[in-house]
């Protein structure tokens, strides 16, 4: 499946919201992605989407056929806008796109903290997490931070290996962080990203990614869905 990543979008909080009840399932109240989007200046969102596949395409809606219409007028009302939804939304706009992440920065000063980072569970193993920790190092850089920082649970092995990859190191504990359980947090941060070493393996990261995925796209924007050969 060809994945691409752009800055997430109001209509797309429902499948974000979905994705992060599924990843953190202790985590309440959720993120009030609405207004971080609208509101919060200092924070960006990205989501991975599928660039083959439409929202739509997952609601299960019924084509007409002889056998599933009836002459029942609110039957056929339903299966006619349940056929726009496949061809468009009320608004006229196209059904959203198959969001597979997200991931979510705050710049502040020199500093990029990555708030939040989950895929779905069904789509995890290929290459997805990375892309947005990619997607999210970009964007740091273009925002001129000179760190990138965060914040993982103690036991979130996985969470940590992807970090560890991408060059964040352990630099402390925040004991009891996490208030559902008392867990500890651990802080891990990368050298300064602007560094001729951290750019270089950063870049050496970036190649082998595209490599080992080819299905992810490089470009950020919808707009841009064209495979650049590296
Ligand atoms: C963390 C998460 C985003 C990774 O997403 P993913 O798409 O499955 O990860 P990728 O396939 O891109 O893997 C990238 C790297 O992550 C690490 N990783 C991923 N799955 C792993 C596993 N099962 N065991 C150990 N390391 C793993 C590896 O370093 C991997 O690189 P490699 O393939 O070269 O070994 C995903 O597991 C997730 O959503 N988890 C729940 C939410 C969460 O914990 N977020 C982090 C909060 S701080």
């Amino acid at each position: 499946m060809p994945y691409a990543i752009r800055h997430m979008r109001l209509e797309d909080i429902p499948q974000v919201a979905e994705i992060e009840r599924e990843a953190f399932s202790t985590l309440w109240p959720p993120t009030a992605f609405k207004r971080e989007l609208q509101d919060n200046k200092l924070a960006s969102y990205l989501v991975v989407y599928d660039v083959s596949r439409r929202q739509e395409e997952e609601s299960g809606v019924i084509p007409p056929s002889p056998e599933n219409i009836s002459p029942s007028v609110s039957t056929l009302q339903r299966l006619v806008s349940g056929m726009k939804r496949v061809l468009n939304t009320n608004d006229g706009t196209a059904p959203a796109f198959y969001i597979a992440g997200f991931a979510g920065l705050w710049v502040v000063m020199d500093e990029a903290h990555v708030t939040t980072i989950a895929v779905r569970e069904s789509l995890r193993h290929q290459g997805l997490g990375e892309l947005l920790l990619i997607a999210l190092i970009d964007l740091a850089m273009q925002k001129q931070a000179q760190f990138v920082t965060l914040e993982v649970r103690a036991t979130n092995a996985i969470g940590q290996a992807l970090y560890q990859k991408f060059g964040f190191v352990r630099n402390g504990i925040r004991p009891g962080y996490y208030t559902d359980n008392h867990e500890d947090a651990i802080i891990m941060s990368t050298e300064r990203i602007t560094s001729a070493v951290y750019q270089q393996q950063f870049q050496h990261l970036k190649e082998a990614h595209f490599k080992r995925w080819p299905g992810n796209l490089r470009r950020h924007t919808e707009e841009s869905m064209v495979r650049e050969s590296s």
